[in-house]
């Protein structure tokens, strides 16, 4: 099932997620229905709260279906080391047609479970370690704007604003 994708504004959005602690047929159903939303919405990462579900599950795929092993299913995900800086133009499918530079950890090794419940750690860089640390953040009701400065945020905030009056949000 591909479920519509919350925007900017839910507050859904800016809460921290609720942690998993069931790990069975609905999870998986889940997991399944967030590749498929994450794909339709041609995303690389996706945030059980970004459709409107608040608990601690996120999908990454940074190879967009190139690489099947490039599937990620993280559960309760922590990050537990960060290394060196790198700025990177970001996005988000929660806030479509904005991008900016965002300055985040060139590496980083994440902690999470699996879709069974199963802990494992893994590291990434470029990427790869832009995802963890963007769908942890969305787990802990945080967005990229978060990392911008207040004159951008409020800029972009404010064009968002007048597009939902618009109604073009
Ligand atoms: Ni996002």
């Amino acid at each position: 099932m591909i479920y519509p994708i919350v925007k900017f504004g839910d507050p859904v959005l800016e809460k921290p997620a609720e942690p998993v602690t069931v790990f069975d047929e609905e999870l998986k159903k889940l997991i399944d229905d967030m590749f498929e939303s994450m794909y339709a919405a041609k995303g690389v990462g996706l945030a059980a709260p970004q459709i409107g579900i608040s608990r601690r599950v996120a999908v990454v795929d940074v190879t967009f279906k190139e690489d099947p092993n490039a599937k990620l299913v993280l559960i309760n995900p922590e990050i537990i080391h960060k290394e060196g800086r790198h700025q990177q133009s970001e996005g988000c499918l929660s806030i479509p047609e904005f991008r900016e530079n965002v300055t985040r950890a060139k590496v980083v090794t994440i902690r999470a479970q699996d879709a069974t419940g199963k802990f494992f750690e893994k590291s990434g860089d470029d990427l790869l370690a832009r995802a963890f640390q963007h769908e942890t953040d969305h787990l802990n009701g945080k967005l990229y704007l978060s990392h911008l400065s207040a004159l951008k945020r409020d800029l972009i905030k404010r064009k968002i604003r007048k597009l939902m009056k618009a109604g073009e949000w």
